[in-house]
Protein backbone atom coordinates (compact mmCIF):
# COMPACT_ATOMS: atom_id res chain seq x y z
CA UNK A 1 0.00 0.00 0.00
CA UNK A 2 1.36 3.35 -1.11
CA UNK A 3 2.55 5.74 1.80
CA UNK A 4 -0.48 8.25 2.61
CA UNK A 5 2.07 11.36 2.10
CA UNK A 6 5.20 11.30 -0.45
CA UNK A 7 7.94 12.95 1.89
CA UNK A 8 11.61 13.67 1.05
CA UNK A 9 14.17 10.89 1.68
CA UNK A 10 17.14 11.52 4.39
CA UNK A 11 20.08 9.32 4.20
CA UNK A 12 21.79 8.92 7.57
CA UNK A 13 24.95 6.58 8.76
CA UNK A 14 28.44 6.06 8.94
CA UNK A 15 31.35 7.37 6.76
CA UNK A 16 31.62 4.81 3.75
CA UNK A 17 27.45 3.91 4.48
CA UNK A 18 26.75 4.77 0.78
CA UNK A 19 24.57 8.04 1.73
CA UNK A 20 26.10 10.25 -1.14
CA UNK A 21 25.77 7.41 -3.96
CA UNK A 22 22.56 6.10 -2.82
CA UNK A 23 21.57 9.35 -2.85
CA UNK A 24 22.08 10.30 -6.29
CA UNK A 25 20.73 7.36 -7.66
CA UNK A 26 17.59 7.78 -6.08
CA UNK A 27 17.88 11.21 -7.99
CA UNK A 28 18.97 9.04 -11.13
CA UNK A 29 16.35 6.03 -10.58
CA UNK A 30 13.46 8.11 -8.97
CA UNK A 31 13.76 11.58 -10.21
CA UNK A 32 14.26 12.84 -7.05
CA UNK A 33 15.68 16.03 -6.32
CA UNK A 34 19.68 15.43 -4.66
CA UNK A 35 21.72 17.48 -2.09
CA UNK A 36 24.57 15.85 -0.65
CA UNK A 37 24.94 18.51 2.99
CA UNK A 38 28.65 17.97 2.98
CA UNK A 39 29.14 19.99 -0.74
CA UNK A 40 26.84 22.36 0.54
CA UNK A 41 28.59 23.27 3.47
CA UNK A 42 32.69 22.56 1.39
CA UNK A 43 30.94 24.50 -1.11
CA UNK A 44 29.55 27.42 0.81
CA UNK A 45 32.75 27.59 2.57
CA UNK A 46 35.31 27.37 -0.16
CA UNK A 47 37.23 24.60 1.44
CA UNK A 48 37.28 21.08 1.88
CA UNK A 49 35.73 19.39 5.73
CA UNK A 50 39.23 18.64 6.58
CA UNK A 51 40.19 22.25 5.72
CA UNK A 52 37.19 23.52 8.02
CA UNK A 53 38.07 21.13 10.95
CA UNK A 54 41.95 22.41 10.93
CA UNK A 55 41.05 26.33 10.07
CA UNK A 56 37.93 26.65 12.05
CA UNK A 57 37.34 23.85 14.04
CA UNK A 58 34.59 21.06 14.26
CA UNK A 59 32.32 22.98 16.76
CA UNK A 60 32.23 25.65 13.75
CA UNK A 61 31.33 22.73 11.22
CA UNK A 62 28.56 21.22 13.62
CA UNK A 63 27.12 24.69 14.12
CA UNK A 64 26.79 25.61 10.68
CA UNK A 65 25.37 21.45 10.14
CA UNK A 66 22.80 22.47 12.56
CA UNK A 67 22.06 26.28 10.59
CA UNK A 68 21.48 24.79 6.97
CA UNK A 69 19.10 21.79 8.79
CA UNK A 70 16.57 24.45 10.78
CA UNK A 71 17.04 26.70 7.26
CA UNK A 72 16.14 23.22 5.52
CA UNK A 73 13.41 22.19 7.90
CA UNK A 74 11.19 25.97 7.59
CA UNK A 75 11.71 25.29 3.76
CA UNK A 76 11.26 21.20 3.26
CA UNK A 77 8.58 22.45 0.52
CA UNK A 78 10.94 24.28 -1.37
CA UNK A 79 14.44 22.96 -0.52
CA UNK A 80 16.03 24.25 -3.19
CA UNK A 81 15.12 28.15 -1.97
CA UNK A 82 17.14 27.01 1.26
CA UNK A 83 20.09 25.36 -0.40
CA UNK A 84 20.46 28.96 -2.75
CA UNK A 85 20.81 30.53 0.92
CA UNK A 86 24.17 29.50 1.12
CA UNK A 87 25.66 28.10 -2.30
CA UNK A 88 25.25 29.24 -6.24
CA UNK A 89 22.38 26.49 -7.14
CA UNK A 90 23.47 26.67 -10.77
CA UNK A 91 26.91 25.23 -10.07
CA UNK A 92 27.23 21.42 -12.17
CA UNK A 93 27.46 18.94 -9.32
CA UNK A 94 26.96 15.05 -9.43
CA UNK A 95 26.37 16.41 -5.66
CA UNK A 96 23.27 18.72 -6.57
CA UNK A 97 21.00 17.34 -9.01
CA UNK A 98 17.71 19.41 -9.84
CA UNK A 99 14.42 17.12 -11.32
CA UNK A 100 12.65 20.61 -12.02
CA UNK A 101 9.12 18.52 -12.81
CA UNK A 102 9.73 16.61 -8.59
CA UNK A 103 9.21 18.75 -5.60
CA UNK A 104 10.63 15.70 -3.62
CA UNK A 105 14.60 15.38 -2.07
CA UNK A 106 16.89 12.60 -1.20
CA UNK A 107 19.28 14.42 1.04
CA UNK A 108 22.29 12.73 1.90
CA UNK A 109 23.90 13.55 5.56
CA UNK A 110 27.83 14.02 7.04
CA UNK A 111 28.00 11.03 9.09
CA UNK A 112 28.25 12.56 12.18
CA UNK A 113 25.23 15.44 11.30
CA UNK A 114 22.40 13.17 13.32
CA UNK A 115 24.37 13.06 16.34
CA UNK A 116 24.78 16.81 17.59
CA UNK A 117 22.45 19.37 18.82
CA UNK A 118 19.35 16.98 18.42
CA UNK A 119 19.67 17.27 14.59
CA UNK A 120 17.99 13.27 14.52
CA UNK A 121 14.82 14.43 15.26
CA UNK A 122 14.77 17.85 13.10
CA UNK A 123 16.11 15.64 10.20
CA UNK A 124 12.69 13.31 11.19
CA UNK A 125 10.84 16.19 10.54
CA UNK A 126 12.39 17.19 7.23
CA UNK A 127 11.70 13.52 5.78
CA UNK A 128 11.67 9.89 6.17
CA UNK A 129 15.04 9.05 7.84
CA UNK A 130 16.66 6.00 6.48
CA UNK A 131 19.76 4.68 8.20
CA UNK A 132 22.28 2.42 6.07
CA UNK A 133 23.53 0.31 8.54
CA UNK A 134 26.45 -1.52 8.02
CA UNK A 135 29.45 -3.15 10.52
CA UNK A 136 32.78 -1.58 11.81
CA UNK A 137 34.57 -4.20 9.45
CA UNK A 138 32.58 -3.52 6.21
CA UNK A 139 32.90 0.42 7.18
CA UNK A 140 36.64 0.75 7.75
CA UNK A 141 36.93 -1.53 4.55
CA UNK A 142 35.21 0.98 2.38
CA UNK A 143 36.72 3.98 3.77
CA UNK A 144 40.78 2.75 4.96
CA UNK A 145 42.39 4.48 2.03
CA UNK A 146 40.62 7.70 2.24
CA UNK A 147 42.79 10.26 3.89
CA UNK A 148 40.05 13.01 4.34
CA UNK A 149 38.36 12.02 7.42
CA UNK A 150 39.16 14.42 10.01
CA UNK A 151 36.81 12.62 12.91
CA UNK A 152 39.18 9.45 12.46
CA UNK A 153 42.26 11.37 12.85
CA UNK A 154 44.12 13.04 10.32
CA UNK A 155 47.36 10.46 11.19
CA UNK A 156 44.88 7.20 9.99
CA UNK A 157 43.03 5.23 11.77
CA UNK A 158 42.42 1.47 12.36
CA UNK A 159 39.06 -0.51 12.47
CA UNK A 160 38.53 -0.30 16.10
CA UNK A 161 38.84 3.71 15.56
CA UNK A 162 35.69 2.98 13.69
CA UNK A 163 34.36 0.76 15.67
CA UNK A 164 34.36 2.84 18.60
CA UNK A 165 32.80 5.67 16.89
CA UNK A 166 30.34 3.93 15.43
CA UNK A 167 29.29 2.58 19.14
CA UNK A 168 29.34 5.75 20.16
CA UNK A 169 26.87 7.03 17.24
CA UNK A 170 24.44 3.83 16.99
CA UNK A 171 22.06 5.14 19.61
CA UNK A 172 21.42 8.19 17.64
CA UNK A 173 21.17 6.20 14.02
CA UNK A 174 19.06 4.11 14.77
CA UNK A 175 16.06 6.70 15.71
CA UNK A 176 16.08 6.61 12.07
CA UNK A 177 12.61 5.93 10.32
CA UNK A 178 14.09 2.92 8.69
CA UNK A 179 16.79 0.97 8.91
CA UNK A 180 18.50 -1.13 5.79
CA UNK A 181 21.55 -3.67 6.36
CA UNK A 182 23.94 -3.08 3.75
CA UNK A 183 26.99 -4.94 4.96
CA UNK A 184 28.16 -7.51 2.34
CA UNK A 185 25.70 -5.69 -0.34
CA UNK A 186 27.63 -3.22 -3.68
CA UNK A 187 26.11 -0.05 -3.51
CA UNK A 188 24.11 -0.62 -6.71
CA UNK A 189 22.61 -3.43 -4.40
CA UNK A 190 22.01 -0.85 -1.92
CA UNK A 191 20.17 1.52 -4.07
CA UNK A 192 17.88 -1.40 -5.62
CA UNK A 193 16.82 -2.65 -2.28
CA UNK A 194 15.72 1.17 -1.29
CA UNK A 195 14.38 1.87 -4.86
CA UNK A 196 12.44 -1.42 -4.65
CA UNK A 197 11.60 -0.08 -1.23
CA UNK A 198 10.52 3.27 -2.15
CA UNK A 199 8.34 2.12 -4.63
CA UNK A 200 6.36 0.20 -2.66
CA UNK A 201 6.06 2.72 0.13
CA UNK A 202 5.78 5.89 -2.26
CA UNK A 203 4.00 3.70 -5.22
CA UNK A 204 6.39 5.20 -7.83
C1 LIG B 1 31.85 13.20 9.48
C2 LIG B 1 31.55 12.61 8.28
C3 LIG B 1 31.81 13.24 6.97
C4 LIG B 1 31.92 14.75 7.14
C5 LIG B 1 32.86 15.11 8.23
C6 LIG B 1 32.45 14.55 9.57
C7 LIG B 1 31.55 12.48 10.74
O1 LIG B 1 30.74 12.93 6.08
O2 LIG B 1 30.67 15.33 7.42
O3 LIG B 1 34.12 14.61 7.86
O4 LIG B 1 31.57 13.10 11.81
O5 LIG B 1 31.28 11.26 10.67
P1 LIG B 1 30.51 11.50 5.37
O6 LIG B 1 29.82 10.61 6.32
O7 LIG B 1 29.67 11.84 4.20
O8 LIG B 1 31.84 10.98 4.96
Amino acid sequence: MPYAMETNIVLIGFMGAGKTEVGRLLAKNKGFNFIDLDFLIETHEGMTVSEIFRQKGEIYFREFESKILKDIEKNKHNILNSAARFIDITLKSENLIINPKNKLWAISTGGGMPVFNGNINILKKIGLVIYLEADSKTLYRRIKTEKNRPVLGERGFGEKDVKSKLFEREKFYKKADIIIYTGGLSLSSIAEEIDIFISNLYGI
